[in-house]
């Protein structure tokens, strides 16, 4: 399908997505919004994509945030369909099959840095800035910001982040853990594409059973996050993946795992 507002490859099992509003530095309207999730389907849906990468166009931006055009004609009924828009996109990041990455080439603010914050892991360009600026348009964060961020770097830094609406640079975003690594601008893609080739090699049905574990954990207490990962380790159990990984331990040879989700 074509999209116009973001590009869509996928080579050797990994998809990319990039957002493609250059002018704009890659900002949200409800038409990007609308390709993205059909694309995020056409992902999950597709058996052979096992790892997916989220980008921008050009060198400045991955993405500036929500659409303040749109935003500034917005009424409040409409304010909130937009924000559930934005919201569900991103939680689909979350509930995808597969790892997602973050390769953020240049600002992240507002939805820009809440769409990092969807994906399952961040590598950014040294060059690269995060922020939630909302304040500075009297507005607050709207695409899951204020949950995500205290969540992801405690809730101090995120307030103050939150109401003074300061940029940080990369390495600021890498010592609050915001950012996994920090990458010089040229070598992003190929460090992002390298992470992403090592994590496709691995087992499907492992790699599905370990981000549900996690992300569902997440949002329950301990011993309900613990229960669940003593049935998904039971269940991988039952895949071929498991018996290959396994049998090439003890027979020492690598091992090598076909994806498959049969047992
Ligand atoms: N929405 C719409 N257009 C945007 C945009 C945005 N979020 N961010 C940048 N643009 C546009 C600018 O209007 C400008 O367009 P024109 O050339 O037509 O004037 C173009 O992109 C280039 O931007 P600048 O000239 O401003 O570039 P700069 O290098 O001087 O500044 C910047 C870059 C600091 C990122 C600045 O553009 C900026 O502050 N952008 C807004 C960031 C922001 O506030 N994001 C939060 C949005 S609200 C939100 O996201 C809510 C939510 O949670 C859902």
């Amino acid at each position: 399908m074509a999209y116009e507002h973001i590009l869509v490859e996928a080579t050797e099992g990994i998809a990319t997505i990039t957002f493609n509003r250059p002018k704009a530095l890659n900002a949200l309207n409800r038409a990007l919004l609308g390709e993205l999730a059909c694309a995020l389907e056409g992902v999950a849906a597709d058996e052979a994509i096992r790892v997916l990468v989220l980008t921008g166009a050009g060198a400045k931006s991955f993405v500036a945030g929500a659409d303040i055009t749109e935003i500034n004609r917005l009424n409040p009924l409409e304010a909130k369909f937009f924000a559930r828009q934005g919201l569900a996109t991103i939680n689909r990041l979350g509930e995808l099959p597969i790892p997602v990455i973050a390769a953020v080439n240049g600002f992240a603010l507002g939805g820009g840095c809440e769409m990092a914050l969807g994906c399952d892991f961040v590598y950014a360009a040294e060059s690269a800035k995060f922020g939630l600026p909302e304040i500075n348009l009297g507005i607050i964060p709207g695409f899951g910001g204020t949950q995500r961020l205290s969540r992801r770097i405690g809730i101090g830094r995120a307030k103050e982040l939150i109401f003074t609406g300061r940029m940080l640079s990369a390495r600021e975003a890498l010592e609050m853990g915001l950012v996994n690594r920090v990458c010089a601008p040229e070598a992003l893609m190929t460090e992002c594409l390298a992470i992403a080739r090592l994590i496709a090699s691995k087992g499907r049905v492992s790699l599905r059973a370990a981000k549900q574990v996690i992300q569902q954990g997440l949002d329950g207490d301990l011993a309900t996050g613990l229960a669940l990962e003593t049935d998904a380790f039971a269940l991988c159990l039952a895949s071929q993946d498991a018996r290959e990984g396994t049998t090439a331990f003890l027979e020492k040879r690598p091992a090598s795992f076909q994806g498959t989700l049969t047992s």
